[in-house]
């Protein structure tokens, strides 16, 4: 929610920035902006900004025909709008009145009406309807030549989310970071470093970073970085190596980003899996911080997360009570901590998230911890707000998701879920080595027959562009695969903006069966016939009277699954997995269709309208 790059060194700041920002505009793309110090005739130094409505391409072209003064020091930012809409005006980078200070700032300051109200009082003139100008007035009237104590003061004034990035132009040389509940992270490279909400906008140039704590104030110069918390006290900061490089987050041949990202799931699976079975074959997951003795002590584990991530956990209920027998509860972190959970520190909360700052996720984790319930964070982001304020972090090794519907990031979070619940297992007793060694060889197929599916998909490509006037689709399943049919309707909502709903199959009689009509397409996820045959039946049951109704049906079915077929206008096959494994090739063709669906209908598949990546607000 919102991309921010900072630069100070020797290169022109303008090509660092904006490279950056091309890197960040998932993050948000109603406007973007840009700020550079220049030096002036006089010996003193200036500040030149241009900003642009709409994609960072708006903001590239103006620049192109009105390139700003050179400077080697600058900020960029690209937005997604909470206040004020996006237009050229309320885009960053924020001006104090003189000029002289400019600010870039993702997240939501909750007491800004009251500081624009008391600025206005003292004559400020406040152009813009965003939260984020008060700032850049607080900045000016406090700066007296230290712009990072400046911050400092501001921002103990300042209330809600925040990253704040800003630069004066009576201190060259100089960028100021700030950050509170919201993501920022430094880069260091020789002579030169960077700021920004992502690696993925310094990777080109260095893969040393530096993480930021909360409520920390970052003063950054061509030749050092310093940390404070805003009091002003030395903070100590944790550096780290970057381990994927530039080429991972470009596109790679592929025309979007979602397409390079679905075909990468066999590794992201297999990465996942890679180093979590030790020499003896039991599973030692290192970053899991957490006692024995404390995961035997668990009498219930609730999972958080929100959208797609959601959709992991829901599936990961279904492993996790089958395989350990302690009861587990699934809950959109949005809602979670509204409802006054009852938890206690024999609750271990699972909080999933591909980008580890989800604010919904973090606030839900928050309330968790202060109940005295154990936190484990499964996320794709090292380094990242949520698995920093977890008691514990399983890492999923998915590389950069960019695309802004989760595809490969779900895959990986399911790997995790599978192998937590596994190894709740293995410590509570409650599964034998060769029972978990069993599932472990069945996980360390999934990659191939992820594989395997991709391979097959052009039919399901076909299919979708047929269905590209399609007023709405509806998604079946039972057991696991209903999830997944959740899952395959927001992939739908986000990317084609289709009506599209996914049901227990079974609730089908109690209501929405209703909606069927003649020539509806309804998607089914059928259950293995090799597990538990009674549900396997009662899918083909719902096919049967879906298809009485005049729907026209889809059915994702595994190989050898003879029994659905006369009732499928559309067969999808699968390869045959275990039942709780069939989300992992179910879902795929789900992605594909959707994908094909919404560029037949000539959307921004890496970019689908009002959405953003990372979801930094409530
Ligand atoms: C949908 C999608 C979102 C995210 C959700 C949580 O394709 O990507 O629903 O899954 O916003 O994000 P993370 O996993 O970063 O917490």
């Amino acid at each position: 929610m919102c991309g921010i790059v900072a630069y100070v060194g020797s290169q022109g700041a303008m090509d660092v920035v904006v490279e950056g920002l091309r890197r960040l505009e998932y993050r948000g793309y109603d406007s973007a902006g840009v700020a550079v110090q220049t030096p002036r005739p006089d010996g003193r130094w200036a500040l030149a900004t241009e900003k642009r409505a709409g994609k960072l391409v708006n903001l590239e072209k103006a620049l192109a025909e009105r390139p700003l003064p050179a400077g080697t020091v600058g900020i960029g930012h690209t937005r997604w709008a909470t206040h004020g809409g996006p237009t050229d005006l309320n885009a960053h980078p924020h001006l104090d009145d003189h000029g002289r200070v400019a600010v870039v700032h993702n997240g939501i300051i909750e007491n800004f009406a009251e500081l624009r109200e008391e600025l206005a009082g003292r004559g400020h003139t406040l152009r813009s309807e965003t939260d984020t100008e008060v700032v850049a007035h607080l900045l000016g009237e406090v700066f007296a030549g230290d712009l990072a104590e400046a911050m400092r003061v501001v921002c103990r004034r300042l209330e809600g989310a925040f990253t704040l990035v800003a630069v004066h132009a009576d201190q060259p040389g100089v960028v100021v970071g700030a950050r509170r509940n919201s993501p920022l992270v430094v880069g260091r490279g020789v002579g030169e470093n960077f700021l920004a909400s992502d690696v993925a906008a310094f990777i080109a140039f260095t893969r040393e970073a530096v993480e930021l704590g909360q409520d920390q104030v970052v003063e950054l110069r061509a030749d050092g970085v310093s940390v404070t918390d805003f009091e002003g006290r030395p903070a100590v900061v944790r550096e780290y190596h970057v381990d994927w490089d530039a080429s991972a987050a470009e596109k790679g041949g592929y025309d979007y980003f979602m397409l390079k990202e679905i075909a990468e799931q066999p590794k992201a699976v297999a990465d996942t899996l890679l180093g979590r079975i030790g020499a003896d074959g039991q599973l030692t997951l290192d970053e899991l911080r957490l006692d024995d003795a404390d995961l035997r002590a668990v009498e219930k584990v609730v999972i958080v997360a929100c959208g797609t991530a959601y959709h992991a956990g829901a599936i990961a209920k279904y492993a996790i009570e089958h395989w350990t027998r302690v009861p587990c509860e699934v809950e959109v972190a949005s809602e979670f901590r509204y409802r006054d959970p009852i938890l206690d520190e024999r609750t271990l909360v699972i909080a999933i998230s591909q980008s580890g700052e989800t604010m919904d996720t973090l606030m839900a984790l928050r309330h968790a911890r202060e109940q005295g319930a154990k936190v484990l964070a499964i996320c794709n982001t090292n380094g990242s707000t949520i698995p920093r304020e977890s008691d514990a972090v399983l890492y999923t090794h998915a590389g950069p998701e960019v695309a802004v519907a989760s595809t490969k990031a779900f895959l990986t979070q399911l790997v995790a879920c599978y192998l937590v619940a596994l190894y709740l297992g293995q410590v509570r007793g409650t599964k034998w080595g060769d029972e978990i060694l069993a599932v472990i060889e069945e996980l360390r197929d999934a990659p191939k027959q992820v594989e395997q599916v991709l391979r097959t998909m052009e039919p399901v490509r076909e299919l979708a562009r047929s269905l590209a006037d399609a007023r709405a689709v509806l998604f079946l399943g039972r057991h696991v695969g209903y999830p997944v049919a959740l899952e395959g309707a927001l992939k739908l909502k986000e990317l084609a903006y289709m009506h599209a709903e996914g049901f227990a199959a079974g609730e089908l009689k109690h209501g929405p069966i209703a909606l069927i009509e003649e020539g509806l397409p309804v998607v089914v996820v059928a259950p293995s016939p090799r597990g538990r045959s009674v549900l396997h039946d009662k899918v083909v049951s719902n096919i049967q009277e879906i298809r009485a109704r005049g729907a026209r049906t889809i059915v994702i079915a595994e190989e050898g699954d003879e029994a659905v077929a006369p009732y499928a206008d559309h067969l999808i096959r699968i390869p045959a997995t275990p039942v709780l494994l069939q989300p992992l090739v179910a879902t795929v063709p789900l992605q594909v269709f959707a994908c094909e669906l919404a560029t037949a209908k000539g959307h921004e598949v890496d970019q689908p309208r009002n959405l953003a990546k990372s979801v930094t607000v409530e």
